[in-house]
């Protein structure tokens, strides 16, 4: 590639996330060297590549009682670069089979310098991905327009050629080759497709300088000939300047457009972050309008991508980026992992309810009260850095605090202030939402260095903690009363013998 994800991530805004704990990360030397497969910072119950870099979600599909999951993938390294679609099939969405590369770049082809992001639809009974190809192009022809970029982004189409989703014959030429004419656009990448009543439409992630990010839209009746119809959705000038668009937010990567709980919603990634939005689309004039807006998860998590699982749920894939250095990625050989799968639904007041899927409790091994004294922490040494934390609220406390201890030293820590009202963990605040009814306040998991926080159904932090190792961690619990509150911890079970290396 001419470009590097380091340098790519700061076009892509998503570098632009600050660490949540600077002091929670660990010196190079900590970096195992021993293989991924007993790597502890390696998660055990998250999907991941099995070797080297992988960054987002791409094209999950449910077909013939399978649930597919491909994602970008640089084989080569653990590093961004050289983006093919990495492959892998689960029964459950929680215990995973790899399987061969299901997309590379074809020399020369227009796919030639990475396949992208994309989606996967079943178009005429035949699953179809439809992604983004890039090759290098003469100046007037770049569609990454950061000042440095080489590379054109055209929208290309694949079709299955087996049940299994193995073989994918791809159609040579784009059949979306170029951006709106007049349109200087900021990119042009990452595309959504959904079926109306009159055909397909695909919604495509980009922007113009100065202006703000945008989603694309154009109507097809056979997946092949786009219309460009206007924009599905667009955002406002934000006053930022960058020569990195998606930093300015003048470029919105990844965007995810489905219908849930007879309302609509809107994702997309920019400025190192993915903004939720729920509203109203209109099927006549094509638009999006934006009434509650949020952000998915407040951590290290970008370029999430939904689909539609059996019983009609909207299920979303987030990426879990890294927050360590290259030469770290490097030395561990490994770089990037997928979220658990998250329950998407519309709340009455708009907001987006975002949880667990149920399959995520077939991790679970036996249930443990934790005993809540007022003022005294709890600290048990964990054998092993995966558990699941779960808290409800039954008379508001002062404080609730969970902390993961390596020796005396604090490398994490989310506390839940009912006297501010706030949440904090790290750098990150905001209001503790209302919880929904029914759900515990709060559910946490952890696993090597990745911890996965959920927040009245309503929030998700997702932070990397590098360096710890088990039996020398402490897993600290404290509250302050007066106030009632129910703590429940389960060991959760590895979905694979040797870290998902194989
Ligand atoms: C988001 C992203 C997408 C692009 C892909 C390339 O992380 O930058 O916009 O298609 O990654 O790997």
């Amino acid at each position: 590639m001419t470009i590097n994800r380091r340098r790519f991530l700061v076009v892509t805004g998503a570098a632009a996330t600050l660490p949540l704990l600077t002091r929670a990360q660990a010196p190079s030397e900590a970096v195992t060297q021993s293989g991924p497969a007993t790597d502890n910072d390696r998660p055990e119950y998250h999907f991941l590549a099995p070797h080297n870099w992988m960054n987002d979600p791409n094209g999950p599909i449910f077909w013939k009682g399978k649930y597919h999951l491909f994602y970008q993938l640089n084989p080569n390294a653990a590093v961004w670069g050289d983006m093919h679609w990495g492959h892998a099939i689960s029964v459950n969405m929680i215990d995973w089979k790899h399987e061969p590369i299901a997309l590379s770049p074809t020399p020369r082809g227009a796919d030639a310098e990475g396949c992208f992001t994309g989606s996967a639809v079943v178009y005429n009974g035949v699953p179809t991905i439809i992604y983004t190809g890039v090759q290098n192009a003469p100046p007037a022809d770049v569609t990454i327009r950061d000042g440095k970029s080489t590379l054109r982004e055209t929208q290309m189409l694949a079709t299955a050629e087996d049940d299994l989703l193995l073989h994918w014959k791809k159609l040579e030429n784009p059949v979306i080759p170029k951006p709106p004419e007049g349109m200087q656009v900021t990119g042009f990448r990452d595309p959504t497709p959904w079926h109306e009543r009159d055909g397909w439409y695909v919604g495509i992630g980009s922007g113009e300088k100065g202006k703000g990010g945008c989603v694309l839209l154009y109507r097809s009746r056979d997946m092949r000939d786009w219309n460009y119809l206007g924009k599905l959705a667009e955002g406002a000038p934000t006053g930022k300047t960058d020569s990195n668009p998606v930093d300015s937010g003048d470029m919105w990567e990844c965007p995810d457009f489905f219908a849930v709980d007879g309302s609509h919603c809107l994702f997309y990634s920019t400025e190192g972050k993915v903004l939720w939005n729920t509203g109203d689309y209109d099927e006549t004039a094509h638009r999006f309008t934006t009434r509650h807006s949020g952000i998915l998860d407040r951590g290290a998590y970008y370029a999430p991508k939904t689909f539609l699982a059996p019983e009609n749920r909207r299920i979303v894939w987030g990426w879990i980026t890294e927050k360590r250095p290259d030469e770290d990625l490097k030395k561990a050989g490994w770089a990037g992992c997928t979220s658990l799968p998250r329950e998407l639904h519309i709340a009455a007041d708009g907001s987006l309810l975002i949880n667990p899927a149920k399959e995520v409790e077939k991790l679970r091994g036996k249930v443990e009260p934790i005993p809540l004294t007022s003022g005294v922490a709890n600290r048990r040494t964990v054998d092993s850095l995966r558990h699941e934390l779960a808290f409800t609220v039954r008379t508001k406390p002062k404080s609730v605090a969970v902390r993961i201890k390596a020796g005396i030293t604090t490398r994490w820590e989310l506390l839940l202030d009912y006297t501010t009202g706030q949440v904090r963990c790290g750098e990150i605040q905001f209001a503790i939402p209302p919880t929904q009814a029914g759900s515990p306040d709060v559910r946490v998991f952890f696993d090597g260095s990745v911890i996965e926080t959920f927040i009245g159904g309503r929030e998700a932090i997702t932070s990397r903690v590098y360096g710890l190792a088990p039996y020398a961690a402490t897993l600290e619990t404290e509250y302050e009363g007066p106030g009632h509150v129910q703590l429940l911890h389960w060991p959760l079970r590895t979905i694979s013998k040797d870290r998902l290396t194989t």
